[in-house]
């Protein structure tokens, strides 16, 4: 690790993912634990230095924190250039006041097209890449992107980012699990009886059909950030908490990952919202949204179910669902428990107990079956909840800590990325040939009609 300076280029510095959520990151970052970064905004079209420490500024000022933006906007740089063209791409790295990070906020194509032209030209032995998902469009894409990347620098040196990895009520899994006895203990298949990894959204589209038609929420949700969540929550314990560690035992719950009995029709759902209400917003149906084709087809409410073939975990399923433009915006992860037996003078059958982690509320809730208020020979399911604090930094920031240290514990290794695609692929495939239907919900509802029995049924 290392915080010695460091030229962070934002490639795509133009674009909303880093106005949005990359430089507020930064900042909260920046704010907390001070370090000499140049920061470098480089895109196609024609902007200034002046309007690009403006956004730096803003970015401090979106947190509270303007006093310290001084330091960081001074050197804050602008760069207008074709990063494909190796020429361009080459005066870029060279302008670079310390050792450049290059941070792909780009499309996958363009992605791969700059990492084509830096294989042509110099740059420094300790250049790092960090690249935004989707990292490639498949398990085929991704082992190309992959070995275009092995090519240029070692896998120690790329980020692949994931910023479900720096959520701190994510990261709490690990803490949960593996730092006390009694939740330790319950976590098999003895004990569990299926998981549920939901993360259900108010917000339509927000703008984004240029990148979302393209994705759908399998893709965008799924395929990245959920599949990361199982991972930490079915891996084996950790011999201590560093990258090869905790990547490691991520790699092997994912390799062992594959849809429910191996049939993505049967496996999976999906749906797409139509015109409704959210509070008080009127949201026009998906297919309607401006820059939408209907003709893609793309869901907005994607749900399939897994199994991870360990001997800790056969025979468990694993629910991952999350869609926009919900009623509810349900976040959050449920270890549902099997029953215990019924005990013949306590009235009342003893139900599947759960242990949540809620991602909006950053709470911890133990659902458990337990003697009645009133009556005590009669069973009631009580709650006891713990809410956390968020973390100290936003998810940005924590992630965007270990690229600057030179740490990719956070970050997506290149196995892991491939086998992610792999698990999704049947899937993607299967709803492109319409095995699958496409179901439809109105914003602002829980979901198709057909689907509310089963979460009713779940949530009781
Ligand atoms: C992003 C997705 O990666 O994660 C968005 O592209 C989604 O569609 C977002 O809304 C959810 O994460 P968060 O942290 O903003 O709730």
């Amino acid at each position: 690790m290392s915080s010695a300076k460091v030229s962070l280029v934002v490639l795509g510095g133009g674009g909303d993912l880093t106005q949005r959520l990359l430089l507020p990151g930064l900042a909260s970052l920046l704010s907390l634990h001070p370090r000499d970064v140049e920061i470098v905004g480089v895109s196609l079209e024609e902007s200034n230095d002046a309007a690009w420490q403006r956004l730096v500024r803003d970015s401090f000022g979106k947190i509270d924190e303007e006093a310290q933006a001084d330091r960081y906007v001074t050197t804050a740089r602008w760069v207008t250039a074709d990063v494909t063209d190796p020429g361009q791409l080459q005066a870029v790295i060279d302008s670079c006041s310390a050792s450049p990070v290059l941070y792909f906020a780009l499309p996958p194509a363009v992605t791969a097209k700059v990492c084509a032209a830096l294989q042509q030209i110099k740059h420094p032995e300790q250049l790092r890449l960090a690249l935004e998902k989707p990292f490639g469009t498949d398990t085929a894409g991704a082992e190309r992107l992959n070995t275009l990347i092995s090519q240029i620098v070692p896998e120690r040196q790329v980020f692949r980012i994931d910023h479900f990895l720096g959520k701190s009520t994510v990261l709490n899994i690990l803490g949960l699990r593996f730092s006390n006895a009694l939740l330790n203990g319950v976590w098999t298949r003895d004990t569990v009886d299926r998981v549920e990894i939901v993360y259900d959204e108010a917000l339509g589209l927000e703008g984004r059909a240029g990148y979302y038609d393209h994705a759908g929420a399998l893709v965008d949700m799924l395929q990245s950030h959920l599949l990361q969540v199982l991972a930490l929550l079915a891996m084996e314990p950790l011999p201590k908490l560093d990258e090869i560690e905790l990547r490691s035992n991520a790699a092997q719950v994912l390799r062992n990952t594959r849809v429910w009995g191996g049939d993505p029709v049967t496996a999976s759902r999906r749906a797409r919202y139509t015109a409704g209400k959210i509070g008080e917003r009127e949201l026009p149906s998906y297919a309607d949204s401006e820059g939408v084709d209907p003709a893609n087809h793309t869901e907005t409410l994607a749900e399939i179910t897994v199994e991870v073939d360990t001997p800790r975990w056969r025979g468990v399923p694993f629910l991952l669902r999350s869609g926009k433009a919900l009623g509810t915006a349900r976040k959050e992860v449920a270890v549902i428990l099997k029953s215990a037996e019924p005990i013949e003078g306590l009235a009342g059958a003893p139900t599947g107990d759960r242990i949540i982690l809620d991602l909006k509320a950053d709470e911890v809730t133990l659902e458990l079956t337990m003697n009645g208020s009133g009556d005590p020979f009669a069973l009631e399911r009580s709650r006891l909840t713990v809410t956390k604090a968020p973390g100290d930094l936003l998810p940005y920031g924590q992630v965007l800590e270990g690229i600057l240290d030179g740490d990719p514990m956070l970050s997506v290794r290149g196995d892991i990325a491939e086998e992610c695609w792999r698990i999704v692929d049947p899937v993607l495939s299967a709803w492109r040939a319409d095995d699958v239907p496409l179901e439809e919900y109105p914003a602002g509802s829980p979901g198709p009609e057909s689907w509310r029995q089963d979460s009713e049924r779940s949530a009781s």
